[in-house]
């Protein structure tokens, strides 16, 4: 979490800075700052969104070709003026942003007050800087060479730029565990957490790899160093920067923007992966053919939605390829020393390729020497590059905190995975790999059709926004969405809902069903179906009011529930993306009914870069 962002360059640091905090506030939004060299170095820095930043600002002097700014998501002490960054030393010489958590900070405090140093906030960033400026006097040193010798004492996570008055010319950044992206203009530098924050001039970038610190000078070529002082050869990429401009094309928020973009999104993922006459040929599993089928077990780990849609992966995988498949919190995996061996293959689901504990979990499996497999988002993010393969799930930038498109994205991937792996271990039937490549190949036009009902599903958010709780029940491969279906509502709405599997209502769910209650069925699969409508009329008996989520045209349960959203009929296969369609919709008005921030729900980030 957190969002840092830092310009040195020819024209003013300012505009740039804001814009770029702006497009990284889906990282955290507790407070923003800015610090501005210009002769000397000025802080600004505000408890709130960007938008409160602006609004301090305004009408102040704000020159500068060099700046850093920073979006906080509060770990160490309460969003306050005071915690915000940037953080400066005493002597007000140097200035710091910092994304991540310096676990030893406690330690480092103590040490610095024992020899005088007075701390501001009750940030862990805060140390930092007091260590990098008493060994910047003490050494007679570059600056460079400070945070060189400051970061080798720290204990944690970080991305972090420093900034010096004495040094006005150049920006150092370096990062461990926490995304760091250098972008190149002409003569100009733009460093952030995500190239979404790139401005518009930048045409190379830089990754930083963990341990590694970055000097930027304005008139010269970046040069990169470990943090031990080892250099290092840049390895810079080609950037097209009309890939990062952020627009809502009139829509109302990003999430409603995205969630209506998903025929696109999962037609950019399907390209060229598989043909409308029934082809697959999924590169990233065929040249790691051998190490799939000999697995003995799949356990794929991630957290949040990305979980839910590996708990997806896991009914595929095991129906088509018939392999074992565990789904672990990557949160519980990391510390409970799971069992792994070197034949195992472990799946990194994560939509930023940058959480924390999704990170842990691969390197503890890559120490027990699995095969590491990545299924991300955000191309060149850790994760896509610290496993040893992957797939690329091309849902393109997802902005709203709560995740939509990369959920179905990622669905996609993972259905493909199945079918292949299924294919190359021929457990599947060529005939019924034909037929389920073809289907996959309209979904993009299924779930057109679902968005088409989102005026039912707009006026019974309406209805329903008043609920103080919701019970999302499905079975099967639509478990995992009705677990989807209510991390939604809460996320955004603020409504405590929970998920279960529709037979499990009668093991203690169903004592809280009562006429406040209502009930969100997902009944568009034709698997189990009579036993779903048998679960319909148990709420029903307790008048619960009963939400179905229904295939077109079906009766039985049209007469039965309180409120039916009728989706496409299509295969089995793909009725969980048909039923998160209006799940996405349903708690998106209802957020909206009750003037909920959608893209920014309070106190969550998208990019959790802390465990
Ligand atoms: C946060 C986000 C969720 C996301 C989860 C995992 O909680 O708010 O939307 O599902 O992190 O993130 P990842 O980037 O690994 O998919």
């Amino acid at each position: 979490m957190c969002g840092i962002v830092g310009y040195l360059g020819q024209n003013q640091a300012y505009p740039y800075l804001i814009e770029g905090l702006k497009s990284l506030e889906y990282r955290g939004y507790d407070s923003a700052g800015v610090a501005l060299m210009n002769g000397s170095l000025r802080v600004f820095k505000k408890q709130g969104k960007v938008r409160n930043l602006e609004a301090f600002v305004d009408g102040k002097n704000l020159s500068g070709n060099a700046g850093i700014g920073h979006t906080r998501w509060a770990t160490h002490g309460e969003p306050s003026d005071q915690n915000a960054h940037p953080h400066t030393t005493q002597k007000g010489s140097l200035a710091l942003i910092h994304n991540g958590i310096i676990e030893n900070y406690e330690t480092l405090r103590k040490e610095l007050i024992s020899r005088g140093h007075v701390f501001e906030s009750e940030t862990d960033t805060e140390v930092l800087i007091h260590l990098i400026e008493e060994i910047q006097i003490n050494n007679h040193c570059m600056l460079e060479k400070a945070v060189q010798l400051a970061l080798q004492r720290v204990e944690g996570a970080y991305a972090i730029i420093v900034m010096s008055k004495d040094d006005p010319e150049k920006l150092v950044a370096a990062r461990k565990s926490s995304p760091l992206v250098v972008g190149m203009g002409d003569n100009e530098y733009f460093i952030a957490s995500d190239t979404m924050a790139m401005g518009q001039h930048v045409n190379r970038v830089v990754y930083l790899d963990d341990e590694q610190i970055a000097i930027c000078r304005s008139t010269k070529e970046i040069e990169i160093k470990t943090i031990e002082d080892i250099p290092v050869t840049p390895y810079i990429e080609e950037f097209d920067s009309n890939l990062s401009i952020l627009d809502k094309q009139g829509f109302e928020h990003f999430m409603l923007k995205e969630i209506y973009e998903q025929p696109k999104s999962i037609r950019n993922g399907l390209r060229g992966r598989i043909t409308p006459d029934g082809e697959i040929h999924l590169k990233g599993i065929l040249e790691h053919a051998e190490r799939f089928c000999e697995a003995k077990r799949i356990i794929i780990v991630s957290c949040g939605t990305s979980w839910h849609a590996g708990l997806v992966g896991e009914y595929l995988i095991e129906k088509y390829a018939k392999v074992p498949v565990e789904v672990e919190y990557a949160s519980e995996f990391r510390y409970r020393d799971p069992l792994i061996t070197d034949e195992d293959v472990v799946i990194a689901i994560s939509q930023s390729g940058e959480t924390a504990d999704t990170l842990a979990a691969l390197e503890i499996a890559k120490e027990k020497g699995a095969f590491t497999f990545g299924i991300c988002n955000v191309v060149g993010s850790s994760i896509a590059r610290v496993t040893d393969a992957g797939i690329y799930t091309k849902a393109g930038n997802e902005i709203g905190v709560a995740s939509t498109k990369a959920f179905t994205s990622q669905m996609t991937v993972l259905t493909m995975m199945a079918l292949q792996m299924g294919k190359i271990k021929g457990t599947i039937e060529r005939a019924e790999l034909r037929d389920r490549v073809k289907e996959l190949d309209r979904l993009p036009d299924l779930i057109k059709q679902a968005l088409s009902g989102d005026k039912i599903t707009h006026l019974i958010g309406d209805l329903f926004a008043q609920a103080s709780n919701f019970l999302y029940l499905g079975r099967g491969v639509n478990f995992p969405i009705a677990l989807e279906g209510a991390l939604k509502l809460k996320e955004i709405s603020y409504i405590h809902a929970e998920g279960y599997p529709a037979a499990e209502m009668k093991h203690g769910p169903i004592a809280l069903i009562d006429e406040n209650m209502p009930v969100v069925v997902i009944a568009n699969s034709k698997e189990n179906y009579e036993k779903v409508v048998s679960n319909i009329q148990e709420v029903k008996a307790r008048n619960g009011k009963v939400i179905a989520i229904i295939e077109t045209d079906d009766r039985d349960i049209f007469k039965l529930a309180d409120a039916v959203i009728e989706v496409p009929k299509c295969s089995e296969l793909l009725t969980p993306f048909l039923s998160v369609i209006p799940l996405q919709l349903l708690s998106y008005h209802i957020a909206n009914k009750l003037g909920k921030d959608v893209d920014q729900p309070r106190n969550l980030a998208k990019s959790v870069t802390v465990e």
